[in-house]
Order: structure tokens, then C-alpha cells, then sequence
């Protein structure tokens, strides 16, 4: 059942490897890819009693840390505690940092990887969905800052990523919906298989799995340090971060996402770039999944302000990802505010 998948990085490039029951095979692993010597499981509070012990005993004079479990803490104090650990672990740049588990987990110490005594190796074992398929793949690390989310970071390619699907039946639901927000996104983008809601089902996760993760491994391999096609991957991010910021974060972002791509697609119909059927399909998918589709009853002209003051924006422009069908996403700049203004009206619950 093993599958791996090479990705070509600018330095080395990595394997995904796809197995289920890798964690128990870990010593095994990582002599297999030339990583041994002395490790520290970077981990939170949560993934620690459910792995992260397990893992630490099965690996040989290996330590364990684990941060504190919530995006509230992917900051600079976390960080800053962190290396601490790191050094009373003993952890020295001939060693190896692996970061178990969800994509806060993964941002946070993979960036610590790539800046304690200037980097060490590190491995991704993601334990989300959102982490297998999004954020351990294409090396963007990093931390949030009071002024903005990821604002502080780095690039850093890991040597290894190890998606073990057995971890899966413990993630709560909400986070498994939030992760099939993103395969969905995935399928729109390069992979209309993917649309299907008798696959994106939790038993079938090994199945579809590589197949989602390789759509994000192709578009970053084009393009490492997003400066162009990367941006495919927010598909439905504009209205997403809107709606996160202007709820005060009481969405969850694969919420936001499911709704954002509602209103990316909507609006791609009525600019006439794809079929006018395709976002009821997208939306009749999203609710057989679990996944909202209409925005709460928010004034549309705060999610457009949100949408002109996003700290992410390009050159002082608004960024939209389109498509003009399933597999052809397209980058607007110039979408007339009547136009988006319009499509949020139509998707707000009154
Ligand atoms: N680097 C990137 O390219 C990239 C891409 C997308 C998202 N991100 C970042 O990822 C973060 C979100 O990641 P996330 O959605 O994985 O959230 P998360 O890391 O907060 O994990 C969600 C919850 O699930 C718990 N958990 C993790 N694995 C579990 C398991 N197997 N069983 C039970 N509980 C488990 C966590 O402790 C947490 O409470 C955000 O900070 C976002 O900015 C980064
Ligand atoms: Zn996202």
C-alpha cells in the first residue's frame, strides 16, 4: 500500500511517502533515507499523548517537545520557548527536528528548522487532513504576527514527508471537513476525480490522498517561491480571509474556504469564464460533505472592504483566482466591485 511521490525543490527536492502505519516503521524510515542520529519530535499537547510519546519510545535516545495546541500560540513567544527546548534537548546541527502534527505544528517548528543554528533537518509527519494535503508540502514556514497571520517566516524544504493515514480516525470532524475544503479545492484546480463524495470519505483517505497532494506538488514545483501559478492555490482564499477577519476568526478557515470557492465560482459564472451550472455542482458537493455555502448575514460591502485591505494583497490590488472551467484556474486583478458586491448578496443567508 506504500506510494511515494518525489518532489523537485530548488536544493534537493524530497519524498512524500504515503503509508499507512509509518509511524510504527519509523526507525526503519528514516535509515532508509540516510536520517539517523539524534532526534527531537517537535509536537503540541494534544498530538503528544495520542503519538507523540509512542513515537518518541520507539526511536532511540530520541526527545520529545510539544508547544501549547492553537493557532493563538504559532507566534514568536512560542517560538521563542521552543529553541529553549531545543537546546536543553541537546539538539545540535547534525540532528534532526520532525514535526508531528497539524499545520500550526508544522509551520511553527518546520520554521524553527529552518532557523535554529541557522537549520537543521527537518521531517514532516502531518496529522491533519489539512496538513497532509496543504501546508507540510512546498517548504513555507513561519509564525503570525499581532498584525497579521504567517507574516513572519521562511522557505524551508524538508527532507521527508510521512503521510500515515492511521492517525486519521482520532481528528475531530470539523477538522476533517476543514481538510476536505482544500482536496476539493484541489480537484477544482487539477483533478476532477477528486469531486466525488463517495471518495473524499474518511475509510478512503489513502486512496485519494495522493492524488490530492500531487495537484499541489505539480503547481509548487512550477513555481517554489510563489511568484506566479502558486497563487492558484487560493482559489476562494480572497473571500475566505474576508470572511475570517470580518467574524473575528470565529470561522474556521476550510469553512471559509468551502464558502469562498462557492462565491469564486459564482462570480466566474457571472463574468461568462466558465458554465453556469458549474457552481451548483460545487455547492451540491460541499453540502454532501458537510461544508457550509453561504455566507452569514454580514453586510457585503464589510467582506469587500476586508477583501481591499487584506495585508496580502499584490501591488495594492485585490486578487481574485477564477475559473474557466474545472482544471482552468485564471488570476483577476481588475473585478469590478459591483460584481463581487452582487455574487456576496446572492450568498448571504438573510
Ligand atoms: N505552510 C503552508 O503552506 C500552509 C498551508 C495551509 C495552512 N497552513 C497553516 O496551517 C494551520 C492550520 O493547520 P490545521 O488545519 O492542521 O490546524 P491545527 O494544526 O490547529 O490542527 C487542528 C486541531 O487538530 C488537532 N490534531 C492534529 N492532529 C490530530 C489527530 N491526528 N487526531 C486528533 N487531533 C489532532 C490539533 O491539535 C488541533 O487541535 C494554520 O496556521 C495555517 O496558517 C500553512
Ligand atoms: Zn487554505
Amino acid at each position: 500500500m506504500a506510494h511515494t511521490l518525489h518532489v523537485k525543490a530548488p536544493d534537493a527536492g524530497y519524498d512524500i511517502l504515503f503509508e499507512p502505519g509509518a509511524l510504527r516503521r519509523l526507525p526503519a524510515i528514516l535509515n532508509a533515507y540516510s536520517l539517523p542520529g539524534r532526534a527531537v519530535i517537535g509536537t503540541n499537547t494534544t498530538v503528544l499523548p495520542l503519538y507523540g510519546r509512542a513515537l518518541a519510545s520507539l526511536l532511540s535516545d530520541a526527545a520529545v517537545v510539544a508547544i501549547q495546541d492553537g493557532e493563538q500560540y504559532k507566534t514568536l513567544d512560542t517560538l521563542a520557548a521552543l529553541y529553549a527546548d531545543l537546546t536543553r534537548a541537546g539538539l545540535d546541527r547534525s540532528g534532526l527536528l520532525i514535526a508531528l502534527g497539524g499545520g500550526v505544528v508544522g509551520d511553527t517548528v518546520g520554521f524553527a528548522a529552518a532557523t535554529y543554528m541557522r537549520g537543521v533537518r527537518l521531517v514532516q509527519i502531518p496529522t491533519t487532513l489539512l496538513s497532509m494535503v496543504d501546508s507540510s508540502v512546498g517548504g513555507k514556514t513561519g509564525v503570525d504576527l499581532p498584525q497579521g497571520k504567517n507574516l513572519v517566516g521562511a522557505f524551508k524544504q524538508p527532507e521527508l514527508v510521512i503521510i500515515d493515514t492511521e492517525v486519521l480516525p482520532t481528528l475531530p470532524d470539523i477538522e476533517w471537513r476543514c481538510g476536505l475544503a482544500e482536496v476539493i479545492k484541489h480537484g477544482l484546480l487539477a483533478d476532477p476525480t477528486l469531486l466525488d463524495p463517495e471518495l473524499l470519505r474518511r475509510e478512503k483517505a489513502a486512496e485519494f490522498l495522493p492524488r490530492a497532494v500531487s495537484v499541489k506538488v505539480r503547481i509548487v514545483e512550477q513555481d517554489p517561491f510563489e511568484k506566479d501559478v502558486r497563487a492558484h492555490l487560493n482559489l476562494g482564499h480572497t473571500f475566505a480571509h474576508a470572511l475570517e477577519q470580518v467574524s473575528g476568526y470565529s470561522w474556521k478557515h476550510g469553512e471559509a474556504v468551502a464558502v469562498g470557492m462557492v462565491a469564486a465560482v459564482r462570480l466566474s459564472a457571472a463574468l461568462a469564464l466558465c458554465e453556469p451550472d458549474l457552481p451548483g455542482q460545487l455547492e451540491s458537493l460541499l453540502a454532501k460533505v458537510g461544508l457550509p455555502v453561504r455566507f452569514p448575514p454580514y453586510p457585503p460591502e464589510r467582506l469587500w472592504e476586508a477583501m481591499a485591505t487584506d495585508k496580502k494583497r499584490q501591488r495594492g490590488k485585490t486578487r481574485f483566482v477564477l475559473l474557466k472551467g474545472i482544471g482552468k484556474p485564471l488570476i483577476m486583478e481588475d473585478v469590478a466591485r459591483e460584481a463581487v458586491l452582487s455574487v456576496l448578496t446572492e450568498l448571504t443567508d438573510r
